[in-house]
């Protein structure tokens, strides 16, 4: 993030009465405003189909930022809620992109800014292809600032249908105006992955397959699907969390250094990484990946129900709402070490979290002074969330006299100060990246591509062949047994999510 330029730029958010816009969209947008990253000329125009005014819209914004505010409202709100405007929007409407168009152009009058426009899709993906085609067909793109495209997930549900989303979208916007939203890559600490490794010699020397025997890379729920039963039950984990975030983060983890820290730098090294991802047959998927879907059990302290009964799913429901696997990268780097990726909704608990397990030293000296003769191995340990920050597992002296070995704990925690309230979140950090237009956060066209094609194999073997053993792990646990199984026939074990205790 440059802090200190103020981009000047109308934002048409599509979607603007939902639950996206009112959680992430409006507060973000505050925050930039408060912190002073956005200048006076900016103008936000909210289009859906609700019939509202611009006072029910505003009022909306102002609710949807106290609630979401961490501290005490510090500016004029109406004042910063004039800045926003409603129109009452059909997507498939030639007229609507023309009241649409007329709007823009009377705010970029009024609020001085030179036809810089972003639209930022916060809706259901149908109608992603048919707004960027009608913004192009009616000349709303047509200004003489630039057009930027922000485009939530899902896009698309395999590789076939993302190409086809993608083509139409390029009929309209041109690759470097498209900006998909991976809001992992917005993180504070996903994006601190870089920084530790190449910003650290004692780490990057030690980053390759002669150093490192595995990573995993676990990101659990608490929460089951809520109110999202509908999309989720023709999504399941895999589309929802790993073609996307689990990916991203692997690709972060495993790529060279980039040249430059330059967009394209960036994504070129992410996609030699998915390139080199060692394709699986459908044959072997149960090799590499495991499935489960959670049954009732208790989570968050209260008894809750099994997937299959929450609403908008089928009673028979197939879809997996948890995932783990083995991804090989097949290059001189990482030749032989196991990524380890897991993801699920109803776990224990809440957290996302990559450890980094070195390999032994070639013989343990302590071993005839150590009860249980076991030397633990090092580990380094990326807090994602909710805690942010690095451990450094190592071995020191025990006290005393018995001269054994003990494991010490370096721990920086990134979010236990007082700057941590002031931390912008995911979204704040990708707005602002695109109104600077900045894209080293979003996803390529590429990495998408060859996300889905990994994906696609796993669900089309997983279509074929139904699982038989639904719900095979219950809510408040850690997935089914086959995910630690998964890990044991190679020789090693999942690392715990809570505090890691060494010898588990
Ligand atoms: C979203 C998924 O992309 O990520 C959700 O669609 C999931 O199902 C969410 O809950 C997790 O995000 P976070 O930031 O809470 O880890």
């Amino acid at each position: 993030m440059n802090t200190t330029e103020k981009p000047k730029t109308t934002i048409v958010i599509f979607g603007a009465t939902g639950d996206l816009a009112k959680r992430k969209l409006f507060p973000s947008i505050y925050n930039l405003y408060k912190s002073g990253k956005l200048s006076e000329e900016f103008a936000v125009v909210g289009a859906a189909r609700r019939p509202w005014s611009n006072d029910v819209f505003r009022e909306n914004v102002a609710d949807s930022i106290k609630e979401a505010a961490k501290e005490e409202i510090s500016i004029d709100l109406d004042e910063f809620c004039k800045h926003f405007y409603y129109l009452p929007f059909d997507v498939t409407n030639a007229e609507s992109y023309q009241e649409l168009n007329t709007l823009l152009t009377n705010l970029e009058e009024e609020f001085h800014i030179p036809g810089n426009r972003i639209f930022y899709m916060a809706m259901a993906p149908n109608f992603f292809g048919t707004i960027a085609s009608n913004l192009k067909a009616e000349g709303v793109t047509n200004t003489n600032g630039w057009n930027r495209l922000v485009i939530e997930k899902p896009f698309g549900h395999n590789f076939s249908s993302a190409e086809k989303l993608n083509q139409e979208l390029r009929e309209a916007f041109a690759e470097d105006e498209i900006y998909r939203i991976d809001h992992y890559l917005g993180k504070e600490m996903v994006q601190n992955i870089e920084v530790i490794r190449f910003a650290n010699a004692i780490f990057e020397r030690l980053w390759n397959n002669r150093f490192i025997s595995n990573i995993q890379v676990t990101s659990s729920e608490t929460l089951g699907v809520e109110d999202r039963g509908g999309y989720y039950d023709s999504s399941g984990a895999l589309r929802d969390m790993v073609q996307n975030h689990m990916l991203q983060m692997v690709a972060l983890l495993a790529m060279e250094p980039p040249i430059r820290l330059k967009p394209d730098d960036i994504r070129n090294e992410k996609i030699k990484v998915l390139r080199a991802l060692r394709p699986v047959s459908l044959e072997q998927v149960d090799e590499y990946f495991v499935r489960g879907q959670y049954g009732p059990g208790i989570a968050n302290n209260s008894e809750v129900i099994g997937y299959r009964e929450e609403k908008n799913v089928d009673p028979d429901s197939n879809t997996e709402t948890f995932v783990s696997g083995k991804l090989m990268i097949d290059n001189f780097r990482w030749a032989g070490v196991p990524f380890y990726i897991r993801t699920g909704k109803r776990m224990k608990q809440k957290s996302t979290k990559i450890v980094v397990q070195f390999k032994e030293l070639p013989m343990n000296l302590y071993e005839d002074k150590q009860k249980d003769s076991k030397m633990h191995p090092n580990l380094l340990v990326i807090h994602i969330q909710p805690d942010e920050g690095i451990t450094l597992f190592l071995n020191g002296k025990k006290l005393g006299l018995s001269g054994e070995t003990t494991p010490v704990q370096l721990e920086y925690c990134n979010n236990c100060g007082i700057d941590a309230l002031n931390t912008p979140e995911a979204y704040e950090r990708l707005i602002y990246d695109c109104m600077l237009g900045d894209a080293t956060n979003f996803t390529h066209w590429d990495e998408v591509a060859l996300s889905w094609k990994l994906v696609d194999t796993i669900s089309t073997a997983w279509e074929n062949n139904k699982a038989a053993d639904y719900p095979n792990y219950e809510s408040g646990s850690m997935g089914p047994k086959a995910s630690d199984e998964l890990l044991a026939k190679d020789g090693f074990h999942w690392w715990p999510i809570t505090d890691i205790e060494f010898g588990v």
